[in-house]
């Protein structure tokens, strides 16, 4: 494509909507604004408010790189080397799932469940962490929690602690590498106020159907099996032995899970580890996305219940 003699913000604008297009990046407008708007340091209103401003060469050369990124379906997260996230700047990188608003949901959810009962001291649990998003945002928004983040990659871990440090909750998250099918072998009381997780729960056969984009993010953060639910099923069989009476599991899933993951946790109850109340919450498109379910008050569990 001919790039001599543009000058404007405005003729950069089309030219890189432009490119967008020809690549079949969706919504090609907002993205080359959202990308002028990073390398300017402006809002996309402000940009688009003086097109006639004149860009420098590395401001050019700057734009024109990430142009050439994002033609190559690389997701816009990873771009601009952030993601927005409850009100967050969350770093992101290839070795992280992108946060979701959908997974915005699953905060809320938790939030609703908690901020129900004062002020309280509260241990959580974040299972598959990722980016940290989760846990950075919740840390964020309960002063009095102390958190115990895992994920079974070391790099996501890395990138998660640095998310903390930048928001300054880095003192009351502890960050550990753990995997969900080779859990802790250490028995001892539950003791989770909630066990929150957003665990990879795509199909693998669906996998492969899903956008460009989505493909460049980590196999191991999607890959739920073959039925999607691998991850689920241990996480929800550990859960007796992790959240105390009273306690909370929230769960993110997929959109056509909720029948199979509320019956999983019933039948625990039927093992006598009882989390007798369960709700399944919707996402922004009126979706199924949060599963909700809570320990019973007393618990008197059988003994296989905390093995
Ligand atoms: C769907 S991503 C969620 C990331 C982040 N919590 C979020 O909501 O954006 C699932 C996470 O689970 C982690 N994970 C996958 N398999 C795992 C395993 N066997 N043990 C522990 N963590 C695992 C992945 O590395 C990934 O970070």
């Amino acid at each position: 494509m001919a790039l001599q003699g543009i000058k404007t913000a405005g003729e950069w604008l089309s030219r890189g909507e432009e490119q967008l297009r020809r690549s079949r990046v969706p919504e090609p407008a907002a993205n080359a604004e959202l990308l002028l708007a990073h390398v300017l340091g402006m809002s996309r209103p402000a940009i688009k408010a003086f097109p006639s401003r004149i860009l420098t060469e590395k401001e050019r050369h700057h734009f024109w790189h990430l142009v050439l990124e994002r033609a190559k379906r690389t997701p816009l997260a990873y771009v601009l080397g952030f993601q927005p996230f409850m009100g967050l700047d969350i770093e992101v990188s290839p070795s992280v799932l992108v946060p979701r608003p959908e997974t915005e949901q699953l905060v809320e959810a938790v939030l609703d469940a908690v901020e129900k009962e004062g002020k309280r001291p509260l241990n959580i649990l974040e299972i598959g962490t990722g980016s940290g998003c989760i846990s950075v945002a919740l840390a964020s928004r309960l002063p009095q929690a102390v958190l115990y983040a895992t994920d079974i990659s070391q790099a996501a871990l890395r990138l998660a602690e640095k998310n903390a440090r930048k928001h300054r909750v880095e003192g009351r998250i502890r960050f550990l590498r753990e995997d969900i099918f080779k859990p802790d072998a250490r028995v001892g009381s539950p003791w989770a106020d909630v066990l929150v997780t957003n665990p990879p729960y795509v199909p693998t056969e669906k996998l492969r159907r899903l956008e460009p984009e989505v493909l460049q993010e980590p196999f191991l953060a999607l890959d739920g099996g073959k039925d999607g639910l691998h991850a689920i099923r241990a996480i929800i069989s550990g859960a007796p032995r992790l959240v105390k009476a009273g306690g909370w599991l929230a769960l993110e899933i997929g959109e056509d899970q909720a029948r199979e993951v509320v019956g999983l946790i019933r039948s625990l109850s039927a093992q006598g580890c009882s989390f007798p109340e369960t709700q399944v919450r919707k996402d922004l498109q009126s979706k199924d996305r949060v599963v909700m379910a809570r320990r019973a008050r007393a618990v008197r569990d059988a003994p296989k219940c905390i093995e």
